[in-house]
């Protein structure tokens, strides 16, 4: 190396993966901004990721390193708090202070537009998923068969692309919407991979610098192996899990089979895919996933789109019509968990939910309104069938802390049930059962309350409080029952939410409910969705 007499030189050097070399630039362009003469010497691999940033100005190896340059570290730090982003902690071994810790990475262009068009064909988003961090420590990998359970969801409503080294022990996927890049590309392909997708999903590892540097968001699976703090970026979505033995930047195999990544579920992984996506700048806000939906259910329905949607839909006997998303969902992102929701929403059930999205609406939008009103209590449903609007219940009873009990044979109707205005009703909802419904809702936070109702109820639910209770179960005697239960059960300000109140077919619930509400002076809201629903939100005295 030959410098010339009076130059100033800094060198500094650090080793590791992508992710490592990738941290130093903002602190390397941080410090010829402040030394714009000083001649840069940054001693690393990972050359790809870096040749040609017009502030390095001389790249060697790592192993070529002078005993004169700085070592960026942050590793000490770390382990002993939180602390901020790892680049922070790397500046100060030069004496700067950096605010901007967005990396930098030389992306071909060129790979990413191939990789575009290649997937064109598939929905948007295009997830990228890394399954595995390097081979520094096998405590930042989630669980293998809870990958391949989110790629099973994922697969089919986005473009799922899967990249990394092929690994032992990690199971193969093959699905409609997937592509597997595993072991298939080069470092730079790999790169252009992730600047060219919309989500990148993985550990704390390279691809998490890489998404940082493209502009793209990551939710990042961290566990308990280190804070996530260290490599925070904006608009990621941080799933950390604070056991008692986090961080423990453990390179051993853990002793405790992981628990960390335990916590944190394909349902959690997957909302905060979806939220990561309505907030990104490329995500239309299509209807794409309900308009799916309700092609495959509808058997001779006409969907009606457009401004001249209101007039037709109404001038015609089309049962099917596209109906308003509200702006707090379109325009303001408010709700974006139901793009995880639709999917048990219409599952196995597809011809009775899959139009009826103001349904979905109004459960969603009403029960986040009871929790913000602070309203107590846990949540019930008597009639879940297959659990298709359970599982919206279970999602939320999940977020809020709220256990959600299920009232229903799972085996259909009762006959004991045939009575009155019933009498000649025939036996219905047999084609489920709990194993089914317990596979659509999840198995945290749900308890099912098996049998005829109200004989099934037991102590434990008899000595509950109740914030939002979803009557579904069609006939007289049960919804009469439900009323009678629920009611004195539920908190001040609480929801009875009443399926088929303005449907003909099923007459005895309006008049098991103009019945109770009469009795006890309060009144009812009706919701102009499918099957009319009827809110009782109870006064507060
Ligand atoms: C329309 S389905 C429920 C649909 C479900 N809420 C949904 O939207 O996905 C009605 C359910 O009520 C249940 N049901 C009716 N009467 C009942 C009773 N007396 N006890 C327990 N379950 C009953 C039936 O077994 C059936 O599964």
């Amino acid at each position: 190396m030959n410098h010339s007499v009076n130059e100033e030189i800094i060198e500094v050097s650090r080793a590791g993966g992508i992710g490592d070399v990738l941290m130093c630039t903002p602190v390397l362009r941080a410090l010829k901004r402040l030394k714009p003469h000083v001649k840069l010497i940054f001693y690393a691999d990972q050359h790809e990721c870096v040749r040609g940033l017009t502030y390095i100005d001389e790249l060697l190896p790592f192993s070529a390193r002078s005993n004169k340059a700085v070592w960026l570290g942050y590793e000490e730090n770390l382990r002993k708090s939180e602390g901020p982003h790892n680049a922070q902690l790397m500046a100060s071994r030069l004496g700067i202070m950096i605010e901007d810790v967005k990396p930098d990475c030389v992306i071909d262009t060129d790979l990413v537009g191939q990789f575009q068009l290649n997937w064109k064909s598939l929905p948007r988003p295009w997830v990228v998923i890394n399954r595995r961090a390097s081979d520094w420590t096998p405590n930042k990998d989630w669980h293998d068969s809870l990958w391949l359970k989110l790629i099973q969801r994922l697969d089919g409503l986005c473009g799922v692309i899967e990249i990394g080294l092929p690994k032992e022990g990690v199971a193969k996927f093959e699905g409609k919407t997937f592509v597997d890049l595993v072991g298939r590309t080069t470092k730079a392909e790999m790169i252009a991979a992730i600047g060219a997708c919309d989500i990148h999903v993985g550990p704390m590892s390279g691809p998490v610098h890489v998404a940082a540097a493209a502009g793209k968001r990551s939710v990042v699976i961290h566990g308990g192996y280190e804070y996530p703090t260290g490599a925070a970026y904006p608009g990621n979505e941080a799933l950390y899990s604070p056991v008692e033995c986090a961080p423990c930047w453990l390179q051993e195999p853990c002793p405790h089979q992981k628990k960390c990544f335990s916590q944190i579920t394909v349902d959690m992984v997957e909302a905060r895919i979806w939220r990561a996506w309505v907030s990104s700048s490329a995500c239309p806000g299509s209807l794409r996933a309900a308009t799916n939906n309700t092609r495959q259910g509808t058997q001779s329905a006409e969907l009606i789109f457009g401004e001249l949607a209101a007039p037709r839909v109404l001038s015609t006997t089309s049962r099917l019509y596209v109906a308003y998303r509200p702006d707090s969902d379109i325009m303001y992102n408010r709700h974006p968990e139901l793009r995880g929701l639709v999917g048990p929403w219409v599952e196995n059930n597809a011809l009775n939910n899959s139009g009826d999205l103001p349904r979905l609406y109004t459960l969603s939008l009403n029960i986040k309104q009871i929790i913000a009103d602070g309203v107590a209590g846990d949540f019930a449903e008597l009639g879940v069938y297959k659990g298709n609007s359970a599982a919206t219940l279970a999602h939320y009873a999940r977020c809020f802390g709220r256990t959600l009990f299920l009232f229903d044979t799972f085996t259909g109707f009762n006959k004991k049930d045939f009575a009155g205005v019933d009498s000649s009703r025939r036996q219905q909802f047999t084609d489920t059962s709990l194993d089914l419904v317990l596979r659509n809702t999840g198995i945290a936070s749900v308890v099912c309350v098996k049998g005829h109702f109200p004989e099934s109820v037991n102590r434990d639910v008899q000595d509950r409080r109740y914030s939002v209770v979803h009557l579904d179960c069609d006939l007289y005697a049960p919804m009469k029952a439900g009323l009678e239960f629920f009611y004195p059960r539920l908190s001040e300000g609480g929801l009875l939410i009443i399926h088929d109140y303005v449907n003909e077919y099923w007459s005895g619930i309006r008049t098991a409910v103009d019945e109770f509400c009469q009795k006890i002076h309060e009144g009812i809201i009706i919701i102009p969705d499918k099957s009319g629903t009827a809110i009782l939100r109870k006064s507060r005295h």
